[in-house]
Protein backbone atom coordinates (compact mmCIF):
# COMPACT_ATOMS: atom_id res chain seq x y z
CA UNK A 1 0.00 0.00 0.00
CA UNK A 2 3.23 2.54 -0.54
CA UNK A 3 1.56 4.86 -2.84
CA UNK A 4 -1.40 5.73 0.17
CA UNK A 5 0.50 6.29 2.93
CA UNK A 6 0.65 10.12 4.37
CA UNK A 7 4.37 10.66 3.39
CA UNK A 8 3.78 9.63 0.17
CA UNK A 9 1.28 11.91 -0.65
CA UNK A 10 3.47 14.18 0.98
CA UNK A 11 6.43 13.89 -1.32
CA UNK A 12 3.71 13.64 -4.50
CA UNK A 13 3.00 17.29 -3.36
CA UNK A 14 6.56 18.23 -3.15
CA UNK A 15 6.92 16.89 -6.59
CA UNK A 16 4.54 19.17 -8.03
CA UNK A 17 5.78 22.15 -6.30
CA UNK A 18 9.58 21.72 -6.90
CA UNK A 19 11.92 24.08 -8.42
CA UNK A 20 8.61 27.03 -8.24
CA UNK A 21 10.00 30.12 -6.84
CA UNK A 22 8.39 30.67 -3.18
CA UNK A 23 7.34 26.79 -3.48
CA UNK A 24 7.47 26.79 0.58
CA UNK A 25 4.17 28.13 1.75
CA UNK A 26 1.51 26.55 -1.40
CA UNK A 27 3.34 22.91 -0.45
CA UNK A 28 2.50 23.56 3.42
CA UNK A 29 -0.48 24.53 2.69
CA UNK A 30 -1.54 21.65 0.23
CA UNK A 31 0.12 19.13 2.91
CA UNK A 32 -1.62 20.51 5.74
CA UNK A 33 -4.78 20.01 3.54
CA UNK A 34 -4.11 16.75 2.65
CA UNK A 35 -3.06 15.34 6.62
CA UNK A 36 -5.09 18.26 8.68
CA UNK A 37 -1.94 19.49 10.20
CA UNK A 38 1.93 19.46 9.54
CA UNK A 39 3.62 16.14 11.37
CA UNK A 40 7.61 16.30 12.16
CA UNK A 41 8.04 13.84 9.24
CA UNK A 42 6.32 15.72 6.69
CA UNK A 43 7.90 19.19 7.11
CA UNK A 44 11.55 16.83 6.91
CA UNK A 45 10.31 15.38 3.73
CA UNK A 46 9.03 18.92 2.18
CA UNK A 47 12.69 20.29 3.54
CA UNK A 48 14.54 17.35 1.77
CA UNK A 49 12.02 17.57 -1.47
CA UNK A 50 12.41 21.67 -1.69
CA UNK A 51 15.97 21.71 -1.05
CA UNK A 52 15.76 24.20 2.06
CA UNK A 53 17.02 23.86 5.60
CA UNK A 54 14.78 22.46 8.01
CA UNK A 55 14.41 25.64 10.49
CA UNK A 56 13.56 27.58 7.69
CA UNK A 57 10.76 25.21 7.28
CA UNK A 58 9.70 24.72 10.81
CA UNK A 59 9.99 28.92 11.78
CA UNK A 60 7.53 29.49 8.66
CA UNK A 61 5.32 26.98 10.34
CA UNK A 62 5.29 29.00 13.71
CA UNK A 63 5.18 32.00 11.80
CA UNK A 64 1.78 31.75 10.35
CA UNK A 65 -1.25 30.61 12.77
CA UNK A 66 -2.93 29.34 9.67
CA UNK A 67 -0.18 26.02 9.62
CA UNK A 68 -0.85 23.85 12.52
CA UNK A 69 1.82 21.22 13.62
CA UNK A 70 -0.22 19.26 16.12
CA UNK A 71 -2.79 17.02 15.31
CA UNK A 72 -6.29 18.13 16.52
CA UNK A 73 -8.76 15.84 15.26
CA UNK A 74 -10.37 14.37 11.81
CA UNK A 75 -13.00 17.37 11.99
CA UNK A 76 -12.77 20.75 12.70
CA UNK A 77 -15.73 22.64 14.22
CA UNK A 78 -15.20 26.66 13.93
CA UNK A 79 -18.25 28.08 15.46
CA UNK A 80 -18.38 32.00 14.55
CA UNK A 81 -18.65 34.55 17.38
CA UNK A 82 -18.75 37.77 15.54
CA UNK A 83 -21.30 40.45 15.22
CA UNK A 84 -24.37 39.11 13.40
CA UNK A 85 -24.05 35.59 14.73
CA UNK A 86 -23.88 36.57 18.30
CA UNK A 87 -26.76 38.91 18.46
CA UNK A 88 -28.89 35.43 16.61
CA UNK A 89 -28.01 33.32 18.71
CA UNK A 90 -24.37 31.36 18.17
CA UNK A 91 -24.26 31.07 22.12
CA UNK A 92 -26.89 28.32 22.71
CA UNK A 93 -25.56 26.15 18.92
CA UNK A 94 -22.21 26.42 21.01
CA UNK A 95 -23.44 25.07 24.35
CA UNK A 96 -25.35 22.31 22.33
CA UNK A 97 -21.89 21.03 20.73
CA UNK A 98 -19.91 21.15 23.73
CA UNK A 99 -23.06 19.20 25.55
CA UNK A 100 -22.72 17.24 22.65
CA UNK A 101 -19.54 16.28 22.67
CA UNK A 102 -18.70 16.90 26.18
CA UNK A 103 -15.68 19.30 25.18
CA UNK A 104 -14.81 22.77 25.71
CA UNK A 105 -13.52 25.19 23.38
CA UNK A 106 -9.66 24.26 21.88
CA UNK A 107 -10.33 20.89 23.34
CA UNK A 108 -10.80 17.57 21.08
CA UNK A 109 -12.97 14.69 21.72
CA UNK A 110 -11.89 11.80 23.54
CA UNK A 111 -11.80 9.34 20.22
CA UNK A 112 -9.94 12.67 17.81
CA UNK A 113 -13.07 13.13 15.85
CA UNK A 114 -13.80 16.62 16.79
CA UNK A 115 -11.55 19.49 17.50
CA UNK A 116 -14.09 22.75 18.87
CA UNK A 117 -12.80 26.25 17.90
CA UNK A 118 -14.02 29.79 17.52
CA UNK A 119 -13.69 31.69 14.22
CA UNK A 120 -14.15 35.50 13.23
CA UNK A 121 -17.03 35.88 10.61
CA UNK A 122 -17.64 32.87 8.09
CA UNK A 123 -19.06 35.31 5.37
CA UNK A 124 -22.55 33.80 5.95
CA UNK A 125 -24.10 36.85 8.22
CA UNK A 126 -27.16 36.83 6.47
CA UNK A 127 -27.86 33.21 7.49
CA UNK A 128 -26.77 33.38 11.16
CA UNK A 129 -25.71 31.50 13.14
CA UNK A 130 -23.35 30.11 11.39
CA UNK A 131 -20.23 27.05 12.08
CA UNK A 132 -17.77 25.57 9.52
CA UNK A 133 -16.83 21.97 9.87
CA UNK A 134 -13.77 21.57 7.60
CA UNK A 135 -14.28 23.32 5.01
CA UNK A 136 -18.38 23.11 4.85
CA UNK A 137 -19.95 26.16 6.29
CA UNK A 138 -23.57 25.15 8.05
CA UNK A 139 -26.06 28.15 8.53
CA UNK A 140 -29.44 28.86 10.02
CA UNK A 141 -28.66 26.63 12.64
CA UNK A 142 -30.46 25.66 15.65
CA UNK A 143 -29.59 24.04 19.40
CA UNK A 144 -31.47 20.38 17.74
CA UNK A 145 -30.08 21.07 14.05
CA UNK A 146 -26.10 21.27 14.84
CA UNK A 147 -26.83 18.41 17.11
CA UNK A 148 -28.27 16.44 14.10
CA UNK A 149 -25.65 17.97 12.23
CA UNK A 150 -22.95 15.99 14.69
CA UNK A 151 -24.52 13.12 15.03
CA UNK A 152 -24.23 12.73 10.51
CA UNK A 153 -20.65 12.85 10.64
FE1 LIG B 1 -21.04 34.88 11.66
FE2 LIG B 1 -20.65 36.65 9.68
S1 LIG B 1 -20.88 37.01 11.76
S2 LIG B 1 -20.96 34.54 9.56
Amino acid sequence: MGCCQPIDKVTAIVEQYKGEKGALIPVLHAVQKELGYLPKDALETIAAGLNIPASEVYGTTTFYTLFSTKEKAENIIRVCESGPCHVSGYQKVLEAIKEELNIEVGEATEDKKFYLEMTACLGVCAEAPAIMINDKTYVNLTPEKVKALLASF
